[in-house]
């Protein structure tokens, strides 16, 4: 189960390294794969190491996860408009949170990424690879302070620094897909790896479907900071995610990834690749992609949580009703905390 998101996302992404040659040169590793250039063939040592000793074999959601949050949180630390202004504007996906986490890691919005930082930091000097590939590696395999957007940011403030970073408000939920494997530990701490979705360890449109019902309850004894009324037991609903579902800038893309999981897929990487070679030039950048491997099956078509029904959805998009979806059987389900 823990592969199922490990292997959906890790196909979602684009992998580069290292300076690029002028022209396409495919190498034979000596390990025997074919890969698009001979800069290539170390990922795949990297690759069994982060499986083995980050991501647990495919058991540990949580290295998964953080590696993914870690990839946003380098990459989102770039400001053109800090830049103009004179002020350093952070360098985009350069690994300087691992190069500088005795800074980085002291900023809030990286609570919680300390352990992945150092696994990534033993992992990039053992293979001798730059900080700044293997974060995005991992990411696609499984931020200066202010940067980053927070839980409790409105929607206008979110949509104007993601676009800021180049992101349009299409390609802010595109990457929000990210979500459907994720759970919180620092937002309500008595409630620690309640996740955002019911199916926390599969990468599928859950997440988009499961944000738009009606919050009806608190998954915990106290409310946590941008903490808001979720509709399933267990299930943590973020501030943000909850208003993003629900703009009008953004309520029709919601509608469209939660429909439609290929759209999602694809929509994801498209955006997984602006993001991980932010601030960087891409014609300087080898593509790896070959290295990661395919995933076995699509996950299943999104439902409405049983108990629920097609009036629990606050449908937001004005331009297209919301779709007529399964409803899956049985009552609400209470979900259960992952391992954090
Ligand atoms: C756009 C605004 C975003 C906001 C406000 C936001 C906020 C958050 C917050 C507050 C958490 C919970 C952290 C904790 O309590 O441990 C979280 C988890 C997570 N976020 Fe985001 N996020 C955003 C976008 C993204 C993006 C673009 C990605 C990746 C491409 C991402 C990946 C993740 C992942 C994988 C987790 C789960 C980490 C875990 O399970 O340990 N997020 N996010």
């Amino acid at each position: 189960m823990r592969a199922a998101a490990l292997i959906s996302l890790i196909t979602a992404s684009l992998v580069l390294a290292g300076p690029a040659p002028h022209m396409v040169k495919r190498a034979t590793c000596p390990q025997g794969q074919t890969v698009e250039d001979a800069k290539c063939c170390v990922w795949f040592d990297v690759l069994s190491d982060i499986q083995t000793n980050i991501f647990n074999n495919g058991k540990c959601e949580n290295g998964v996860h953080k590696s993914l949050r870690l990839a946003f949180h380098d990459a989102i630390g770039f400001s053109p408009s800090l830049e103009a202004g004179g002020s350093f504007g952070g360098g985009g996906a350069d690994g300087s949170l691992i190069e500088h986490s005795d800074v980085e890691l002291l900023f809030a919005a990286n609570g919680g990424l300390g352990p992945t930082v150092e696994a990534q930091r033993t992992a990039a000097l053992t293979h001798n690879v730059p900080f700044g590939d293997i974060v995005q590696f991992a990411a696609a395999v499984g931020l200066p302070a202010g940067l980053v957007p927070g839980p409790g940011d409105t929607v206008d403030r979110i949509l104007e620094r993601m676009a800021d970073a180049g992101f349009s408000a299409d390609e802010t939920v595109d990457l929000l897909a990210s979500h459907s494997i994720a759970a919180q530990q620092g937002l309500n701490t008595g409630i620690a790896g309640s996740p955002l979705d019911s199916t926390p360890d599969v990468f599928d449109s859950q997440f988009y479907i499961e944000t738009l019902l009606k919050g009806v309850l608190n998954p915990g004894p106290t409310t946590g900071f941008a903490e808001v009324l979720s509709p399933i037991p267990g299930e943590f609903r973020m501030q943000s995610d909850f208003a993003i579902a629900r703009d009008p800038r953004t309520a029709c893309r919601w509608q469209a990834l939660g429909a439609d999981h290929a759209l999602m897929s694809s929509a994801f990487r498209a955006a997984m690749v602006k993001l991980a070679t932010l601030g960087n030039n891409r014609s300087t950048l080898v593509d790896c992609s070959s290295v990661i491997p395919t995933p076995a099956s699509a996950p299943a078509p999104p439902t409405i949580p049983g108990g629920k029904t097609l009036d629990d959805i606050e449908g937001s998009c004005a331009a297209t009703p919301f779709p007529s979806l399964p409803i899956a059987p049985g009552p609400t389900p209470t979900v259960p905390a992952v391992a954090v």
